[in-house]
């Protein structure tokens, strides 16, 4: 094909940027071309396998022929199996048309914004903030405003979500466990801030995509269980990825009125038509088969976050909250910075550079001064890493 040159690109896509994890994998990716050993901590990815009660459904769903178009808002046994799990878990209660099942809860998460924000909305983004929220919100034509949580150790209050209310405000994004923070936001903050969208007559969209990766003594809270009044407020999107280590499957669902709902599917049904049918069928084994899996994963999580954190802190100039959920540490590194490192950009590049291991700069998730640091990697090469990371330090 011949380069074509000078595409002229629709206005929608001038603010939008690509992924700068993206940026991470191809510059990983290119110097392990050149032969260097580089250990990652960048993907968001878990290094499990997918359950085998998983993969043995989606294998008997082929062997039964489950492979043509389904519903564009999915089959009713997974729409059923995700109602009656949030039921189970969290007392939620959302009939049929308050349910749909999405290619990834990423597609959810861009439905439900491109459903409700009109050109010049302003949609409120917690920073530090997973990369794509801004993006969808850009768009759609929307305006992120972003509320830094930094000054409260991250922590998101409905104090400060009043504080950047405008009569423009549309919706509010809250993503709990965080990434890249794994900051939890504690259920009765939740339910202020839904009781203020109330109140101020906004809506919130709540990325429930980490909801079961939560390390005791916190527990799993999802908003969908709050009283119907509040709940009918928020969309709850989740996601299959991380829990079941389904990243490839691409499968993830939405909760939320039924109006909203609705105009989701139809969003759906003209671009993607339904999740694969394959997969839906794997997740009603996911939410309803058993759980030991899951239970092991987190086990394993805890333990290198607990290693990861602490032996972060012993570096200098280096300080590490622990994070009470998702998989993720996200260090103040600015202690680090100087002269010929005056980012979390450039020290990212230098400990990719110089140190061989990959990480993402703070400044993605709107947070100059750190960087995030991912444990969805075994033990052996989180230490490797850090012992990396403490030589070219001690180096420079
Ligand atoms: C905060 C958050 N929300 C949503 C997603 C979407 O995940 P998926 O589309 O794989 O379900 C991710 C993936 O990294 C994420 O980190």
């Amino acid at each position: 094909m011949t380069a074509s040159r000078n595409i002229e690109l629709a206005d929608r896509l001038s603010k939008m940027t690509s992924s700068s994890t993206l940026r991470v994998l191809q510059m990983t990716e290119r110097l392990r071309a050149e032969g260097i050993d580089v250990i990652s901590l960048g993907a968001g990815e878990p290094d499990f396998p997918t359950p085998e009660n998983i993969r043995e459904a989606a294998i008997t769903a082929i062997g039964a022929g489950f492979t043509k178009y389904t519903a564009a808002g999915g089959i009713a046994d997974l729409r059923r199996a995700i109602i009656e799990r949030m039921r189970r878990d969290f007392d939620a209660d959302f009939g049929m048309e308050e349910v749909i099942a999405t290619v990834g809860g990423k597609q959810a998460i861009f439905e439900a914004i491109a459903a409700i924000v009109n050109p010049g909305d302003e949609v409120l983004i917690p920073s530090p903030y997973w990369v794509t929220f801004p993006e969808v919100v850009h768009f759609c034509g929307g305006t992120p405003v972003f509320i830094d949580t930094e000054p409260e150790d991250f922590q998101l209050t409905a104090e400060a979500v009043r504080e950047r209310l405008t009569p423009r405000t549309r919706l509010l994004v809250l993503n709990s466990p965080n990434n890249p923070t794994g900051r939890v936001v504690p259920p009765e903050e939740v339910r202020r801030i839904v009781e203020l969208a109330a109140e101020r007559d906004f809506r919130v969209l709540i990325d429930d995509c980490y909801l079961y990766f939560v390390y005791p003594p916190v527990e799993p809270f999802s908003a969908a269980g709050l009283p119907p009044e509040l709940a009918s407020r928020c969309m709850v999107t989740g996601s299959f990825s991380k829990t079941y280590a389904m990243t490839g499957w691409r499968i993830g669902y939405a909760l939320g009125p039924a109006e909203w709902i609705k105009a989701m599917v139809t969003i759906q049904s003209h671009s993607t038509s339904n999740p694969t049918s394959i997969s839906q069928y794997a997740a009603i084994e996911a939410f309803a088969g058993r759980q030991d899996s899951v239970r092991e994963m987190l086990d394993e999580y805890r333990r290198r976050r607990d290693w990861l954190v602490a032996a972060l802190n012993e570096i200098p100039g280096v300080k590490c909250l622990l994070p009470e959920g998702a998989f993720y540490a996200f260090p103040n590194i600015r202690g680090l910075l100087s002269g010929d490192l005056p980012t979390s950009r450039a020290l990212a590049d230098a400990l990719l550079e110089h140190a061989g291991v990959a990480v993402t700069s703070g400044s993605a998730f709107g947070a100059e001064g750190y960087i995030r640091l991912s444990y969805a990697t075994g033990l052996d090469d989180l230490q490797r890493a850090v012992e990396r990371i403490r030589a070219y330090l001690d180096r420079r």
